[in-house]
């Protein structure tokens, strides 16, 4: 299995400012140092009194500035020399009191001024990201609300904060955000937006077919596919809605998700919303056919050494159903083949009506990690290399964003 390090080669300036929530960033300069970036952290004095700067040393692996008056750097700037090098400033956590001073354009501290003296425009701009974190009295208070409106309007990213539990034993707005969700939205702000103002419509995993109250016919679809999908569209800008079969992922950040069991389900909850959608993303494993009728009661064996007679009735086929809409979004068929996946993605391609089917090989994916995919439209084959899913779906997401603006005038 490949691992994907989303922000290999980022460079990451961390800030923390005065809060409780200081023992979170710990753990958010490891995920984002998992994902490969380098990361530098810069402390206020506040923060000092809640983390030491020997711990975050040791978990970025370099020492934390604290004060603009260091006189180890060279040129005495360094307010100049963080903020030049870095591919974004996350404050985590940022007090309310920092952004106080950031809304002010005050100076007095290195991270204030660290903020203050980033690029925010051009080829260098470097995004700032505040994550609040406070007790939820100091966060609804009119004063932190005007300061964190100014903030925004000046160029900073929010990241939350989320309602729920307190460190004072309160619960309300004001925590901060865990550090996956930072570190994933870190992660998101650095892919191309191109699906911006989009809206997509996702299916993925497995349907259940229920025999009787106790079985089913199901079969391998994990969902990481179309989750990675789901996530990938969301990164580059989309707005995007997941109708899930049963799975067990947890939900992309930002993506409302619609959990059904069986195809008659997936196609009631897609077919209504489809023609809302720009694309429509079918990953899918829908069952071809379900049971005639489920039974009120469990099947039991009857002693006769004879198994039950199952009616089978063909399912929706929901991708189809879309593709025949009028006002049809641009869809995306999935095929997943035992063998000749270019030959049957392109059968599908005509047969449904699609103007891009992808193919790949399903007992060599179903579960696992990693991928292969071969995008079969009306111009030709593209083969997208064996990489983690979450890789082809950035991929797979940009194929799809300049078919959509090359094709756009084609779509009603
Ligand atoms: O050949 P098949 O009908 O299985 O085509 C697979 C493609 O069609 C996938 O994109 C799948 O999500 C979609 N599909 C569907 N509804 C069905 C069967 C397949 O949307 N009932």
């Amino acid at each position: 299995m490949s691992t994907l390090q989303s922000l290999a080669g980022r460079h990451i300036v961390v800030g923390l400012s005065g809060g409780i929530a200081c023992f979170k960033s710990a753990e958010l300069v490891r995920e984002l140092t998992r994902e490969g970036a380098t990361v530098q952290v810069v402390m206020t004095e506040a923060a000092t009194q809640f983390i030491t700067p020997v711990t975050m040393q040791a978990l970025s692996g370099r020492p934390v500035a604290l004060s603009q008056w260091d006189a180890r750097e060279p040129n005495n700037m360094a307010h100049i020399n963080l903020g030049r090098g870095a591919d974004a400033i996350v404050v985590a956590p940022a007090s309310a009191d920092f952004i106080a001073q950031l809304a002010q354009g005050r100076a007095s501290e290195l991270l204030a001024l660290l903020c203050l003296a980033r690029p925010r425009t051009g080829e260098h701009a470097c995004p700032l990201l505040l994550a609040p974190a406070m007790n939820r009295e100091m966060w609804s208070h009119p004063a932190t609300q005007r300061n964190t409106t100014q903030v925004v309007a000046d160029g900073a990213v929010l990241l939350g904060p989320a309602a729920g539990e307190q460190a004072c034993g309160e619960v309300g707005d004001g925590r901060m955000l865990e550090p996956e969700e930072l570190r994933d939205e870190l992660i998101a702000c650095f892919q191309p937006k191109v699906l911006a103002g989009r809206k997509v419509l996702v299916t993925a995993g497995p349907t259940f077919e229920s025999i009787d109250p106790v079985r089913g016919i199901t079969n391998h679809s994990s969902g990481k596919m179309g989750f990675a999908i789901a996530r990938a569209a969301q990164e580059a800008g989309a707005q995007v809605t997941l109708v899930a079969g049963p799975v067990h992922l947890a939900t992309p950040r930002h993506v409302q998700r619609i959990d059904v069991r069986s195809a008659q389900q997936m196609h009631d909850a897609v077919l209504p919303r489809a023609a809302a959608h720009d694309v429509f993303i079918a990953t899918a494993a829908v069952a071809d056919w379900r049971p005639a009728a489920e039974a009120g009661q469990k099947i039991k064996k009857d002693g006769s050494g004879q198994p039950p007679w199952l009616a089978l009735t063909e399912n929706p086929d929901i991708l189809a159903a879309v593709a025949r809409l009028p006002d049809r979004p641009y869809c995306v068929g999935f095929a997943a083949e035992s063998e000749d996946v270019a030959r049957h993605a392109r059968e599908k391609l005509t047969r449904k009506n699609v103007p891009l089917v992808v193919g790949n090989l399903g007992p060599a994916t179903f579960g696992r990690d990693d991928n292969k995919l071969l995008l079969v439209d009306a111009d030709g084959e593209r083969e997208l290399a064996t990489a983690d899913k979450l890789t082809l779906a950035r991929e797979l997401v940009r194929e799809i964003a300049q078919r959509l603006h090359r094709h756009g005038a084609e779509q009603p």
